[in-house]
């Protein structure tokens, strides 16, 4: 039996890490997160799916499917919809379990239309710049608490 299910979302233009402005996101592609993310959830009994979407409806729709499978805490870089979707917002407040909010880049030290958050409304944490690591600091929270 697994601890817990966690759904990793990850936003648009998210899909092209390691090419996409390395300086900023860094060279790891999203396979290269998601597989060391899945071996550490694995090793510690946390079962966990990774999903990326460029389309804001398919990850209200990933967000509606963990409110009713199960999914205990949902770790989400949203990306540029951090900055523009009530939409999302309004479907992890309909969600009952943890949500993290990761950015790769701190994302306060960058243009002022990246400082505000819809998504850091709803937020149990916020995670920026420390790159991918951001994403296991919030797998780490979550099997410290077991
Ligand atoms: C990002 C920051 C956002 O402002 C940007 O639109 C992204 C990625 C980050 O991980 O640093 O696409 O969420």
């Amino acid at each position: 039996m697994s601890k817990g299910k966690v759904l990793v979302l990850h936003g648009p233009n998210l899909n092209l890490l390691g090419t996409r402005q390395p300086e900023i996101y860094g060279y790891e592609t999203l396979e290269d997160i998601n597989n060391a993310l899945y071996e550490r959830a694995a090793d510690n009994g946390w079962e966990i799916a990774c999903r990326q979407s460029n389309h804001e409806g398919e990850l209200i729709d990933a967000i509606h499917a963990a409110r009713l499978d199960g999914t205990v805490a949902i770790i989400i870089n949203p990306a540029a919809y951090t900055h523009t979707s009530v939409a999302i917002l309004d479907a992890l407040n309909a969600f009952d379990g943890k949500v993290f909010e990761v950015h790769l880049s701190n994302v306060h030290k960058r243009e002022t239309f990246r400082h505000h958050s819809y998504v850091s409304l709803r937020a149990d944490s916020v995670i920026a710049g420390l790159g991918s690591q951001g994403y296991h600091a919030a797998l780490e929270a979550l099997i410290k608490a077991g």
